[in-house]
């Protein structure tokens, strides 16, 4: 493995973004809808980072990947959220990472049912090469190449969530 995201830049981008949120929903306090597994830690640190209270953190759990490094393309709800949970509230999806975005379509798909005021999507990766569906995503932490990620929330067959650094698979590739 070799290292992607030290400590230091994750810190830096995510204070960025918790900053961009502040300004933004200062006068409409969110409610943040987590995605399960991958996007725990993001959603943990940034809502510390944050100044805006938050109305209310909800989480949902898809999953499409299985145990390897592709994608199936087929986003499973494992967990959803209660009704009413998002109706009428400015709702911000965060994510760890947006790659192919079939996993965030789905999810909008599923939020936007429930009438949220506005949804927004807050991703701390951004794979812009692998994208198969058009998604706008207004947050984003670094936009990455199409490398498999690991650690920081990221698995490989549900290894490496707990580090806290983010690194790629490949021997000897480096950011960019
Ligand atoms: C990962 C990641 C995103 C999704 C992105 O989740 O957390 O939710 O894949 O991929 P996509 O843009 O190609 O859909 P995964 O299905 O691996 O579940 P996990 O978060 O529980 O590991």
């Amino acid at each position: 493995m070799t290292p992607y995201l030290s400590r230091e830049d994750i810190g830096v981008a995510v204070a960025r973004l918790a900053e961009q949120l502040d300004l933004d929903y200062r006068r409409r306090p969110p409610v943040l809808v987590g995605i399960l597994k991958g996007g725990f830690i993001f959603l943990a640190d940034l809502v510390r980072q944050m100044k805006t209270p938050i109305q209310g953190i909800e989480f949902l759990q898809v999953a499409s990947y299985g145990p390897g490094t592709v994608s199936s393309g087929r986003p499973r709800m494992v967990r959803g959220i209660p009704d009413g949970a998002i109706q009428g509230r400015e709702v911000i999806v965060v994510e760890d990472i947006v790659d192919t975005g079939t996993t965030t379509a789905f999810i909008s798909r599923y939020l936007e049912r429930r009438r949220p005021a506005s949804l927004e999507v807050c991703a701390l990766l951004d794979k812009p090469a692998r994208r198969q569906c058009q998604l706008g995503v207004k947050y984003v932490g670094f936009t990455v190449p199409d490398r498999f990620l690991v650690g920081y929330g990221l698995d490989l067959a549900q290894r490496y969530r707990e580090l806290p650094e983010i690194y790629t698979l490949e021997e000897g590739a480096g950011p960019g």
